[in-house]
């Protein structure tokens, strides 16, 4: 007896909808099923992969800098559950810390995540939300917190194309109020060889990530991707500001999803995932509806930036 699949409407929605475009796409938040967030965290160990460096670099470096400036009796609220050394080192170092709250769409991860950091800081109020943090969600009422400062390291807000990304911050800017501000790691552009050496890494770690998407697809789709078939590569495509990441039909072949057939020429890609970088004026433009930029850390490379950005005064109550 065949086992009936359990397959999620909105996966072959938008594979389907990806694949109909003369350019074929996947969502790059595919990536993450169980395999995919761990070829993640061994990407981020990789010698070539700057950016997780980088970032603990400057928080590591720059630390006292950034509690003063974040001040006291703030709940620090992190998008995308950390239990990162970054988060650790502003756990450790915020003054009379109001309460961390971590925000995770997986619950399973985020509660096993916050039991170890409750064990680490027993004094610690930890409120853990499961929520898709690019939609708007309920801050837990904190009655000792003077501010709220949301954190999104990582640059996983270069994933979004900049229209998302201006909607993204948008939604954060609605979520909070006058005085409250956001902590946000950004990847900043640089040397094309160093941005797409980061994509590519010699271990073929970044090349395995992507093609796990497929792997999903066939797993919870039924679809028939041979891996064999396909390549991986990484572009810096320079007039849009963006790391790109395909996979490449290795020959002319049929592809079956669900009961659905694609065609798929030599050469042909399927568009996976966009990394887009910014400089301090680029970013500054793109959240300057909603923020101002207080202050700006960058590495000693000036690869990577942390930002911080405060709500614009006349905007509280929209
Ligand atoms: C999660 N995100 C910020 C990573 C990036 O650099 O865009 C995802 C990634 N894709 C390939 N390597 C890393």
């Amino acid at each position: 007896m065949t086992q009936e699949k359990n397959v999620d409407p909105q996966l072959f929605t938008d594979v389907i909808e990806g694949f109909s475009q003369e350019q074929k796409s996947l969502p790059s938040k595919y990536f993450y099923d169980e395999r995919g967030s761990e070829l993640f965290e061994l990407i981020c160990q990789q010698e070539e992969y700057y950016p997780t460096d980088a970032e603990v670099e400057i928080i590591k470096n720059r630390i006292y800098e950034i509690v003063a400036l974040l001040g006291d009796n703030v709940q620090l609220v992190e998008l995308g559950s950390g239990s990162s050394m970054k988060t650790r080192m502003l756990l450790e170092h915020l003054n009379k810390l109001a309460g961390y709250v971590p925000v995770d769409i997986s619950e399973e991860f985020l509660l096993t995540e916050s039991e170890k950091l409750r064990n680490e800081y027993p004094d610690l109020t930890i409120e853990p939300v499961a929520a898709d943090y690019t939609g708007s969600f309920e801050i837990p009422d904190n009655p000792d917190a003077k501010k709220t400062v949301i954190y999104f390291p990582g640059s996983t807000i270069g994933n979004l194309i900049p229209t998302e990304a201006k909607a993204f911050l948008k939604t954060v800017a609605s979520m909070i109020d006058s005085g409250d501000g956001l902590l946000i790691g950004v990847d900043r552009k640089k040397d094309r060889k160093i941005l797409e050496k980061a994509y590519n890494d010699k271990n073929g770690v970044t090349a395995e990530f992507n093609l796990n998407v497929l792997r999903r697809l066939n797993r919870e789709l039924d679809a028939g991707f041979d891996l064999d078939n396909f390549s991986h590569k990484a572009i810096y495509n320079d007039d849009e500001g963006r790391v790109e990441m395909h996979l490449i039909s290795r020959k002319d072949q049929e592809v079956r999803v669900g009961d659905r057939i694609f065609l798929l020429k030599k050469g042909e890609t399927i568009h996976t995932e966009n990394s887009y970088k910014y400089s301090t004026e680029e970013f500054s433009e793109l959240a300057s509806e909603y923020f101002d930029i207080e202050k700006t850390w960058v590495d000693h490379r000036h690869y990577f930036s942390v930002h911080y950005l405060s709500l614009k005064t006349d905007l509280t109550g929209f």
